[in-house]
């Protein structure tokens, strides 16, 4: 039997203990102005999508000009084996072209227009494709990753700012690989080429295979479970797998103070996606999570009591001739977060963390046998 294999029973317990000892937490109260602390990490979900064209470097530049902590970013590679970066498998959403980035090279895609459809306080994930679009045929093109690596690096030794980089290998789409190696294998040598891993580059994916692969180049690189539906089960994945971080679906049911207090027992930092109100970050930030990934960062700026500038455009857009846009997304109706205190969690943490063992411990994939 492998150590891995040994200490399983150790960590359900562990996991266990946390999830029934830890009170229930108190519903959140509905206003005035809520306060978090000012140590969670501000991660600028494509860069802010909500300020800047999503993984574009004008996003990239603007969160790092707005004061957000980390850049967070999605990886594709182009048909002659080119990083770039790209939330979808296709040009279609975010561009003025058509068709998939595995079928194009990097000069065909670098010829698109990745300012195209972005509208001014507009978050990547709502979608609308309503005018304005003031930044078209302002020459914004999807970046290479080596852009986004070169950039951090020239801000010098002194910066803080991570880069939290998704290899999308998502099953069912065009350009899933089932062995999640494609994308690691180029992805981390350049991150080993870009000096920038002491300043914490973090790889993260919803396809585990592709995370035991990244660190089964590189050990030191951390690596980061996204996870959609409920969080538990996951937990377990991200304890077998050796990752860092989980980020569950900020609206999963069963994220709550006891979820992240089981993940820090175990080790794993909590960083959910996407929360975007001033409401959603709120009730997110005050489970105990270490960092939130946001379209609008400068909301959980404000939110931390932590200073931003009060234009949140970068200087192209406001050239063009765009107006103020609103600090946060505007507030939703209540979601499935606003339940996520009520009952819940203390049957679907140990159900689920058990059934996610037991599953982790039946399909655990080949390479991480191997490793
Ligand atoms: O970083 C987490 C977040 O990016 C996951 O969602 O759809 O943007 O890849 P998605």
């Amino acid at each position: 039997m492998s150590m891995r294999r040994r200490r399983l029973p150790l960590l359900l317990a562990t996991l266990w203990a946390a999830a029934v000892t830890t009170p229930a937490a108190a519903a959140a109260p509905s206003d005035p102005a809520p306060v978090l602390p000012p140590t969670l990490v501000v991660s600028a979900h494509r860069g802010g999508s909500g300020y800047a064209p999503e993984n574009t470097m004008t996003a990239y530049r603007n969160a790092v000009r707005i004061g957000a902590d980390q850049l967070e970013t999605d990886t594709q590679l182009t048909s002659d084996g080119k990083l770039v970066l790209i939330h979808d498998a296709s040009l279609d959403r975010t561009t003025d072209c058509t068709g998939n980035v595995q079928d194009l090279t990097l000069v065909q895609v670098q010829a698109c227009d990745a300012g195209y459809w972005w509208t001014p306080g507009q978050g990547t994930t709502v979608v609308d494709v309503t005018p304005p679009h003031p930044l078209r045929a302002t020459g914004i093109h999807v970046p290479e990753a080596r852009e986004l690596f070169d950039y951090v690096a020239s801000l010098g030794g002194p910066d803080t700012h991570s880069i939290s980089i998704e290899i999308k290998d998502i099953p069912g789409e065009a350009n899933f690989d089932p062995t999640g190696m494609h994308t690691a294998a180029v992805l981390v040598p350049l991150i080993k080429a870009s000096g920038l891993k002491a300043r914490t580059t973090i790889v993260q994916s919803f396809y585990p295979p592709a995370l035991t692969y990244v660190r089964s180049l590189d050990p030191d690189i951390k690596t980061q479970l996204l996870t959609v539906g409920a969080a538990s089960p996951y937990l377990a994945y991200g304890v077998v797998g050796g990752e860092d971080i989980v980020s569950p679906d900020s609206t999963s049911p069963d994220l709550t103070t006891q979820f992240v207090t089981a993940a820090h027992t175990v080790g794993k930092q909590v960083i959910p996606y996407t929360p975007d109100t001033r409401a959603a970050l709120t009730s997110t930030g005050r489970k105990g999570v270490d960092g939130e990934i946001t379209n609008f960062p400068a909301c959980l700026l404000e939110l931390e009591g932590r200073a931003h500038p009060v234009q949140l455009l970068p200087a192209a857009s406001l050239a063009a001739g765009s107006g103020p846009v609103p600090t946060c997304a505007s507030e939703a109706p209540p979601t499935t977060a606003a339940m996520s205190e009520i009952g819940w969690p203390a049957a679907l943490l140990p159900v689920g963390l058990i059934g996610g063992l037991a599953y982790v411990g039946r399909r655990r994939p080949a390479t991480r046998a191997a490793r």
